[in-house]
Protein backbone atom coordinates (compact mmCIF):
# COMPACT_ATOMS: atom_id res chain seq x y z
CA UNK A 1 0.00 0.00 0.00
CA UNK A 2 1.32 3.15 -0.99
CA UNK A 3 2.71 5.47 2.12
CA UNK A 4 1.67 8.99 3.07
CA UNK A 5 5.09 10.23 2.09
CA UNK A 6 5.00 8.43 -1.50
CA UNK A 7 1.01 10.09 -2.24
CA UNK A 8 2.74 13.37 -1.26
CA UNK A 9 5.51 12.97 -3.93
CA UNK A 10 2.86 11.95 -6.16
CA UNK A 11 0.84 15.06 -5.71
CA UNK A 12 3.94 17.03 -6.08
CA UNK A 13 5.06 14.97 -9.71
CA UNK A 14 1.38 15.44 -10.53
CA UNK A 15 1.87 19.63 -10.24
CA UNK A 16 4.77 19.28 -11.89
CA UNK A 17 3.51 17.80 -14.71
CA UNK A 18 4.21 13.93 -14.32
CA UNK A 19 1.81 11.50 -14.52
CA UNK A 20 1.46 9.12 -12.00
CA UNK A 21 -0.79 5.61 -11.78
CA UNK A 22 -3.26 6.21 -9.38
CA UNK A 23 -5.40 3.67 -7.62
CA UNK A 24 -9.52 4.09 -7.41
CA UNK A 25 -12.27 1.80 -6.74
CA UNK A 26 -12.97 0.62 -10.13
CA UNK A 27 -9.25 -0.15 -12.14
CA UNK A 28 -6.39 1.67 -11.87
CA UNK A 29 -6.25 4.96 -13.65
CA UNK A 30 -2.95 7.05 -15.09
CA UNK A 31 -3.44 10.89 -14.11
CA UNK A 32 -2.41 13.91 -14.80
CA UNK A 33 -2.70 17.91 -13.63
CA UNK A 34 -6.35 18.47 -16.12
CA UNK A 35 -5.53 21.65 -16.67
CA UNK A 36 -1.91 21.55 -17.95
CA UNK A 37 -2.00 20.33 -21.77
CA UNK A 38 1.38 19.27 -21.84
CA UNK A 39 0.65 16.74 -18.69
CA UNK A 40 -2.51 15.44 -20.55
CA UNK A 41 -0.83 14.91 -23.85
CA UNK A 42 1.69 12.51 -22.24
CA UNK A 43 -1.10 10.20 -20.96
CA UNK A 44 -2.37 9.82 -24.36
CA UNK A 45 1.17 9.07 -25.67
CA UNK A 46 1.65 6.72 -22.69
CA UNK A 47 -1.38 4.47 -23.60
CA UNK A 48 -0.98 5.09 -27.51
CA UNK A 49 -5.26 6.22 -27.28
CA UNK A 50 -6.14 8.20 -30.08
CA UNK A 51 -6.42 11.64 -29.35
CA UNK A 52 -10.87 11.57 -30.28
CA UNK A 53 -11.35 9.57 -27.35
CA UNK A 54 -11.63 12.36 -24.19
CA UNK A 55 -10.48 11.73 -20.42
CA UNK A 56 -12.21 11.53 -16.99
CA UNK A 57 -11.37 14.41 -14.56
CA UNK A 58 -11.44 13.05 -11.25
CA UNK A 59 -12.24 15.65 -8.32
CA UNK A 60 -12.18 15.08 -4.13
CA UNK A 61 -15.89 16.56 -3.79
CA UNK A 62 -19.14 17.91 -6.02
CA UNK A 63 -18.12 21.27 -5.33
CA UNK A 64 -14.99 20.99 -6.86
CA UNK A 65 -16.83 18.75 -10.24
CA UNK A 66 -19.32 21.93 -10.07
CA UNK A 67 -16.53 24.47 -10.31
CA UNK A 68 -15.28 22.42 -13.87
CA UNK A 69 -19.13 22.34 -15.58
CA UNK A 70 -21.56 25.14 -16.23
CA UNK A 71 -24.46 22.97 -15.33
CA UNK A 72 -27.04 26.12 -15.80
CA UNK A 73 -26.61 24.72 -19.76
CA UNK A 74 -28.35 22.09 -19.46
CA UNK A 75 -31.69 21.74 -20.51
CA UNK A 76 -33.82 23.43 -17.71
CA UNK A 77 -35.78 20.17 -17.02
CA UNK A 78 -32.62 18.75 -16.25
CA UNK A 79 -30.78 21.12 -14.20
CA UNK A 80 -31.68 19.14 -10.68
CA UNK A 81 -30.39 15.71 -12.23
CA UNK A 82 -26.64 16.16 -11.23
CA UNK A 83 -26.88 16.92 -7.73
CA UNK A 84 -29.80 14.12 -7.10
CA UNK A 85 -26.81 11.95 -8.54
CA UNK A 86 -24.55 13.02 -6.63
CA UNK A 87 -25.84 12.46 -3.43
CA UNK A 88 -26.66 8.98 -3.97
CA UNK A 89 -23.40 7.92 -6.12
CA UNK A 90 -20.31 10.45 -5.25
CA UNK A 91 -18.00 9.37 -3.88
CA UNK A 92 -18.54 6.02 -6.48
CA UNK A 93 -18.16 4.75 -9.96
CA UNK A 94 -20.38 7.31 -11.76
CA UNK A 95 -19.12 9.43 -14.19
CA UNK A 96 -21.15 12.46 -15.39
CA UNK A 97 -20.99 14.14 -19.00
CA UNK A 98 -21.81 17.83 -18.58
CA UNK A 99 -21.16 21.38 -20.79
CA UNK A 100 -17.88 21.91 -19.36
CA UNK A 101 -16.20 25.90 -18.57
CA UNK A 102 -13.78 27.28 -20.81
CA UNK A 103 -10.52 26.40 -19.13
CA UNK A 104 -10.76 22.81 -19.40
CA UNK A 105 -8.52 22.37 -22.34
CA UNK A 106 -9.17 20.44 -25.13
CA UNK A 107 -7.32 17.81 -25.23
CA UNK A 108 -8.96 16.73 -22.39
CA UNK A 109 -12.14 16.44 -23.77
CA UNK A 110 -11.01 15.83 -27.21
CA UNK A 111 -12.07 19.09 -28.55
CA UNK A 112 -16.26 18.15 -26.96
CA UNK A 113 -17.61 21.31 -25.39
CA UNK A 114 -18.50 18.75 -22.38
CA UNK A 115 -16.35 17.12 -19.56
CA UNK A 116 -16.90 14.10 -17.70
CA UNK A 117 -16.90 14.26 -14.06
CA UNK A 118 -16.19 11.92 -11.01
CA UNK A 119 -15.73 11.65 -7.59
CA UNK A 120 -13.43 8.54 -6.56
CA UNK A 121 -14.16 6.47 -3.30
CA UNK A 122 -10.68 4.90 -3.33
CA UNK A 123 -8.91 6.34 -0.22
CA UNK A 124 -5.41 6.65 -1.78
CA UNK A 125 -7.48 8.57 -4.79
CA UNK A 126 -8.98 10.91 -2.30
CA UNK A 127 -5.33 11.37 -0.52
CA UNK A 128 -3.94 12.33 -3.86
CA UNK A 129 -6.07 14.62 -4.89
CA UNK A 130 -5.84 16.34 -1.68
CA UNK A 131 -1.99 16.27 -1.98
CA UNK A 132 -1.77 17.22 -5.54
CA UNK A 133 -4.46 19.49 -5.02
CA UNK A 134 -5.74 19.77 -8.88
CA UNK A 135 -8.46 18.01 -10.63
CA UNK A 136 -6.98 14.96 -12.25
CA UNK A 137 -7.29 13.66 -16.02
CA UNK A 138 -7.19 10.18 -15.71
CA UNK A 139 -8.33 7.11 -17.64
CA UNK A 140 -7.68 3.82 -16.83
CA UNK A 141 -3.79 2.75 -17.08
CA UNK A 142 -4.02 0.01 -19.77
CA UNK A 143 -2.49 0.33 -22.91
CA UNK A 144 -5.40 1.01 -25.67
CA UNK A 145 -7.70 -1.27 -26.14
CA UNK A 146 -6.09 -3.66 -23.70
CA UNK A 147 -7.39 -4.81 -19.94
CA UNK A 148 -7.75 -2.86 -17.73
CA UNK A 149 -5.69 -3.09 -14.69
CA UNK A 150 -7.40 -3.80 -10.97
CA UNK A 151 -4.06 -3.97 -9.44
CA UNK A 152 -0.70 -2.06 -9.35
CA UNK A 153 1.01 -4.98 -11.19
CA UNK A 154 -0.81 -4.73 -14.04
CA UNK A 155 0.07 -1.47 -14.75
CA UNK A 156 2.71 -1.65 -17.33
CA UNK A 157 2.89 2.01 -18.72
CA UNK A 158 5.04 4.24 -18.50
CA UNK A 159 4.87 7.04 -16.14
CA UNK A 160 6.22 8.45 -13.08
CA UNK A 161 4.95 6.86 -10.22
CA UNK A 162 2.53 3.73 -9.68
CA UNK A 163 0.64 4.34 -6.09
CA UNK A 164 -0.22 0.90 -5.03
CA UNK A 165 -3.55 0.72 -3.31
CA UNK A 166 -4.52 -2.84 -3.05
CA UNK A 167 -6.83 -4.59 -5.81
CA UNK A 168 -9.38 -2.55 -7.03
CA UNK A 169 -13.29 -3.24 -5.07
CA UNK A 170 -15.34 -2.40 -8.05
CA UNK A 171 -13.64 -4.11 -10.74
CA UNK A 172 -15.19 -2.78 -13.78
CA UNK A 173 -14.77 1.02 -14.82
CA UNK A 174 -17.84 3.48 -13.88
CA UNK A 175 -20.48 4.16 -15.37
CA UNK A 176 -20.72 7.31 -17.58
CA UNK A 177 -24.01 8.77 -18.08
CA UNK A 178 -25.09 12.11 -20.04
CA UNK A 179 -27.99 14.12 -19.62
CA UNK A 180 -30.65 14.42 -23.02
CA UNK A 181 -34.29 15.45 -22.22
CA UNK A 182 -35.33 13.61 -25.25
CA UNK A 183 -33.87 10.52 -25.09
CA UNK A 184 -35.85 9.06 -21.92
CA UNK A 185 -38.20 9.59 -19.35
CA UNK A 186 -35.82 10.24 -16.55
CA UNK A 187 -33.50 12.70 -18.96
CA UNK A 188 -30.35 10.17 -17.96
CA UNK A 189 -28.50 8.39 -20.93
CA UNK A 190 -26.37 5.78 -20.04
CA UNK A 191 -22.96 6.00 -22.31
CA UNK A 192 -20.81 3.24 -20.84
CA UNK A 193 -22.33 0.69 -18.33
CA UNK A 194 -20.16 0.07 -15.41
CA UNK A 195 -20.00 -0.14 -11.80
CA UNK A 196 -22.91 1.72 -11.05
CA UNK A 197 -26.37 -0.44 -12.15
CA UNK A 198 -28.85 1.13 -14.54
CA UNK A 199 -31.49 -0.74 -11.86
CA UNK A 200 -29.69 1.65 -9.21
CA UNK A 201 -29.49 5.13 -11.26
CA UNK A 202 -33.08 4.82 -12.04
CA UNK A 203 -34.28 4.10 -8.78
CA UNK A 204 -33.36 7.09 -7.64
CA UNK A 205 -33.91 9.79 -10.63
CA UNK A 206 -37.25 7.98 -10.33
CA UNK A 207 -37.90 7.35 -14.15
CA UNK A 208 -36.43 5.16 -17.07
CA UNK A 209 -32.92 5.88 -18.69
CA UNK A 210 -31.94 5.20 -22.20
CA UNK A 211 -28.39 3.00 -22.67
CA UNK A 212 -26.91 4.35 -25.56
CA UNK A 213 -26.40 1.32 -28.08
CA UNK A 214 -23.09 -0.22 -29.01
CA UNK A 215 -22.81 0.14 -32.54
CA UNK A 216 -26.34 2.63 -32.78
CA UNK A 217 -24.29 5.50 -33.04
CA UNK A 218 -20.71 6.31 -30.77
CA UNK A 219 -22.61 7.98 -27.97
CA UNK A 220 -19.05 8.21 -26.05
CA UNK A 221 -16.34 8.37 -27.98
CA UNK A 222 -14.55 5.88 -26.08
CA UNK A 223 -17.03 2.93 -27.03
CA UNK A 224 -14.95 1.95 -29.54
CA UNK A 225 -16.36 -2.01 -29.93
CA UNK A 226 -12.85 -3.83 -29.59
CA UNK A 227 -11.87 -3.06 -26.16
CA UNK A 228 -10.75 -4.24 -22.92
CA UNK A 229 -9.83 -7.19 -24.87
CA UNK A 230 -6.86 -10.21 -23.98
CA UNK A 231 -4.39 -10.50 -26.43
CA UNK A 232 -5.57 -14.28 -26.70
CA UNK A 233 -9.04 -14.75 -28.98
CA UNK A 234 -12.16 -14.56 -26.66
CA UNK A 235 -15.26 -16.45 -28.18
CA UNK A 236 -18.63 -15.37 -26.16
CA UNK A 237 -21.56 -18.04 -25.91
CA UNK A 238 -24.45 -17.75 -23.91
CA UNK A 239 -24.35 -21.76 -22.77
CA UNK A 240 -21.15 -23.72 -22.38
CA UNK A 241 -23.26 -26.98 -22.71
CA UNK A 242 -24.16 -25.63 -26.55
CA UNK A 243 -20.19 -25.52 -27.89
CA UNK A 244 -19.25 -28.20 -29.77
CA UNK A 245 -15.95 -29.60 -28.84
CA UNK A 246 -15.07 -30.85 -32.33
CA UNK A 247 -15.35 -26.94 -33.34
CA UNK A 248 -11.60 -25.80 -30.83
CA UNK A 249 -9.33 -29.04 -32.47
CA UNK A 250 -6.30 -29.41 -30.18
CA UNK A 251 -6.28 -26.59 -28.69
CA UNK A 252 -4.86 -25.45 -25.22
CA UNK A 253 -8.86 -23.07 -24.31
CA UNK A 254 -9.43 -21.55 -21.05
CA UNK A 255 -13.32 -21.15 -19.87
CA UNK A 256 -14.19 -17.49 -18.15
CA UNK A 257 -17.55 -18.32 -16.72
CA UNK A 258 -19.51 -17.19 -13.64
CA UNK A 259 -19.94 -20.83 -11.37
CA UNK A 260 -17.87 -22.70 -13.02
CA UNK A 261 -20.33 -26.09 -12.66
CA UNK A 262 -21.21 -26.07 -16.57
CA UNK A 263 -17.72 -26.36 -17.74
CA UNK A 264 -16.38 -29.21 -15.57
CA UNK A 265 -15.15 -32.67 -17.65
CA UNK A 266 -15.04 -30.30 -20.90
CA UNK A 267 -11.07 -30.99 -20.52
CA UNK A 268 -10.41 -26.99 -20.29
CA UNK A 269 -6.55 -26.18 -19.93
CA UNK A 270 -7.79 -23.66 -17.18
CA UNK A 271 -10.99 -22.36 -15.64
CA UNK A 272 -11.51 -18.93 -14.08
CA UNK A 273 -14.77 -18.72 -11.95
CA UNK A 274 -15.94 -15.15 -11.21
CA UNK A 275 -18.55 -15.95 -8.17
CA UNK A 276 -19.08 -19.81 -6.99
CA UNK A 277 -22.33 -17.92 -5.72
CA UNK A 278 -23.11 -16.34 -8.90
CA UNK A 279 -23.11 -12.54 -7.28
CA UNK A 280 -22.55 -10.39 -9.84
CA UNK A 281 -20.69 -7.56 -7.45
CA UNK A 282 -18.14 -10.01 -6.61
CA UNK A 283 -17.73 -11.51 -10.38
CA UNK A 284 -17.12 -7.88 -12.01
CA UNK A 285 -14.21 -7.49 -8.86
CA UNK A 286 -12.94 -10.51 -10.26
CA UNK A 287 -13.44 -9.98 -14.42
CA UNK A 288 -10.24 -7.96 -15.32
CA UNK A 289 -8.05 -10.14 -13.00
CA UNK A 290 -9.34 -13.41 -14.63
CA UNK A 291 -8.85 -12.43 -18.35
CA UNK A 292 -5.42 -11.42 -17.20
CA UNK A 293 -4.54 -14.62 -15.29
CA UNK A 294 -6.25 -16.46 -18.47
CA UNK A 295 -3.96 -14.20 -20.48
CA UNK A 296 -0.65 -14.95 -19.07
CA UNK A 297 -2.07 -18.79 -18.92
CA UNK A 298 -0.62 -20.12 -22.78
CA UNK A 299 -4.13 -20.54 -24.22
CA UNK A 300 -4.91 -20.42 -28.09
CA UNK A 301 -8.33 -19.49 -27.11
CA UNK A 302 -10.40 -18.37 -24.40
CA UNK A 303 -14.08 -19.16 -24.27
CA UNK A 304 -16.01 -16.99 -21.91
CA UNK A 305 -19.91 -17.79 -20.95
CA UNK A 306 -22.08 -14.53 -20.60
CA UNK A 307 -23.35 -13.40 -16.83
CA UNK A 308 -26.98 -13.03 -16.41
CA UNK A 309 -28.17 -9.13 -17.95
CA UNK A 310 -29.05 -7.26 -14.88
CA UNK A 311 -27.68 -5.49 -12.00
CA UNK A 312 -23.19 -5.20 -12.47
CA UNK A 313 -23.87 -8.27 -14.51
CA UNK A 314 -24.63 -5.87 -17.74
CA UNK A 315 -21.81 -4.20 -17.13
CA UNK A 316 -19.62 -7.97 -17.05
CA UNK A 317 -21.36 -8.82 -20.71
CA UNK A 318 -20.34 -5.64 -22.13
CA UNK A 319 -17.33 -5.92 -21.57
CA UNK A 320 -16.87 -9.96 -22.78
CA UNK A 321 -18.45 -8.39 -25.53
CA UNK A 322 -16.27 -5.87 -26.97
CA UNK A 323 -13.06 -8.52 -25.74
CA UNK A 324 -14.85 -11.12 -28.13
CA UNK A 325 -14.74 -8.40 -31.41
CA UNK A 326 -11.75 -9.25 -33.27
O1 LIG B 1 -13.75 4.01 -13.64
C1 LIG B 1 -13.34 4.77 -14.50
O2 LIG B 1 -14.08 5.52 -15.14
C2 LIG B 1 -11.82 4.76 -14.77
C3 LIG B 1 -11.12 5.27 -13.51
C4 LIG B 1 -9.65 5.48 -13.73
O3 LIG B 1 -11.74 6.45 -13.07
N1 LIG B 1 -11.52 5.58 -15.90
C5 LIG B 1 -11.83 5.20 -17.17
O4 LIG B 1 -11.40 6.08 -18.12
O5 LIG B 1 -12.40 4.18 -17.43
P1 LIG B 1 -11.36 5.72 -19.66
O6 LIG B 1 -10.63 6.86 -20.26
O7 LIG B 1 -10.78 4.39 -19.86
O8 LIG B 1 -12.84 5.76 -20.12
C6 LIG B 1 -13.54 7.00 -20.13
C7 LIG B 1 -14.84 6.87 -20.87
C8 LIG B 1 -14.63 6.71 -22.35
O9 LIG B 1 -15.57 5.79 -22.85
C9 LIG B 1 -14.89 8.12 -22.87
O10 LIG B 1 -15.32 8.13 -24.21
C10 LIG B 1 -15.98 8.59 -21.92
O11 LIG B 1 -15.59 8.06 -20.68
N2 LIG B 1 -16.02 10.06 -21.85
C11 LIG B 1 -15.16 10.88 -21.23
N3 LIG B 1 -15.48 12.16 -21.43
C12 LIG B 1 -16.58 12.17 -22.21
C13 LIG B 1 -17.39 13.19 -22.81
N4 LIG B 1 -17.12 14.49 -22.64
N5 LIG B 1 -18.45 12.81 -23.56
C14 LIG B 1 -18.73 11.51 -23.74
N6 LIG B 1 -18.00 10.50 -23.23
C15 LIG B 1 -16.94 10.82 -22.47
MG1 LIG C 1 -10.32 2.53 -20.52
Amino acid sequence: MASEQEIEDAGQLLRDGGIVAMPTETVYGLAAHALDADAVAKVFAAKARPSFDPLIVHVPDADTAWSLVAIDQLHDGLHGLPEVLTQAFWPGPLTMVLPKREFIPGIVTSGLQTVGVRVPAHPVAQQLLEAAGVPLAAPSANTFGGISPTRAEHVTVECDAVLDGGPCETGVESTVVGFDADASASGVVVLRLGGTSVEAIEAVVGGAVAVAKPGEKIASPGMLDRHYAPRTPLRLVDRIEDLDPASLGNQRVGLLSLRGEQGRGMGFAAAEVLSPSADLVVAAAQLFEAMHRLDRAGLDLIVAQRVPDRGLGRAINDRLRRAATA
